[in-house]
């Protein structure tokens, strides 16, 4: 990087396994960045509570200081972010089928999100930072110097989602299976009074359906080095 650039923070969001986090990643690495993964966050929250056997009927009377009990930390790590529960590494577990089915229930409580935007705020302090999810350009970080929205068609995310679960290629029903779990999420997210999934006013809207990881990781890289210079 040269001294006519400054470090600045990219902002992606969109709907459920559009490819934000592992777009968000290979971005961050292509610019030296830390890549900070604000759905794992949430899904931490919601792993801590499952295991402690809280059910989810009971998750909207948790306050701050029930959240503060289940110990989630998160510490810079070379790349992006360590999280733990209770001093151990969260781990894969965030991204269990359970966790899936009910993160966007605790991610619709405004005492969790105002919990979790302090935690996100405080872990981005000082730019150089690549941040995805639902609400980073229009809450999180609405000083983003660049904000991006990914969309891509349904059927298309639940391939790419089956095929990063490590299933071979999968058929048609399972594809169809699989985009109604992610369209019911982004209804709950879409729907929630506290920072709904929508994208920002002056979000730059990709369209990833048609092009490769490669190809759209390129695009964003580019257009963040362009706002990156003086
Ligand atoms: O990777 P995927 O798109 O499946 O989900 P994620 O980014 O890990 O986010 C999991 C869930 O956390 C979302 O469905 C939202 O309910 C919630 N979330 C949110 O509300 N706000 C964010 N900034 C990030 C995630």
């Amino acid at each position: 990087m040269n001294d006519q650039q400054r470090d600045i923070v990219v902002a992606i969001d969109g709907p459920a396994a559009s490819g934000k986090s592992s777009t968000a990643k290979a971005v961050a690495a292509s610019l030296g960045y830390r890549h900070l993964d604000s759905g794992a966050f949430y899904r931490a929250v919601t792993l801590a509570a499952l295991d402690r056997g809280i059910p989810p009927e009971q998750w909207d009377a948790l306050s701050a200081a029930d959240l503060h009990a289940f110990e989630i930390n998160a510490e810079p790590a070379d790349t992006g972010f360590a999280l733990s529960i209770g001093g151990e590494a969260v781990g894969d577990r965030i991204r269990s089928l359970e966790v899936n089915a009910q993160v966007a229930r605790m991610a619709a409580l405004p005492p969790v999100r105002a919990w979790l935007l302090d935690a996100l705020r405080a872990a981005g302090r000082g730019g150089g930072l690549v941040a995805d999810g639902r609400d980073i350009g229009t809450v999180v970080f609405p000083e983003a110097e660049l904000k991006i929205f990914l969309i891509c068609e349904p059927e298309e995310r639940a391939r790419r989602r089956l095929l990063q679960q490590g299933r071979r290629e999968p058929d048609a029903a399972e594809v169809r299976a699989e985009a109604s779990r992610l369209v019911e999420r982004d209804r709950i997210d879409e729907s929630r009074a506290v920072a709904p999934l929508r994208q920002a006013d002056d979000a730059v809207i990709l369209d990833t359906t048609p092009l490769s990881f490669d190809e759209q990781v390129r695009a964003i890289a580019t257009l963040a080095a362009e706002r990156a210079g003086a």
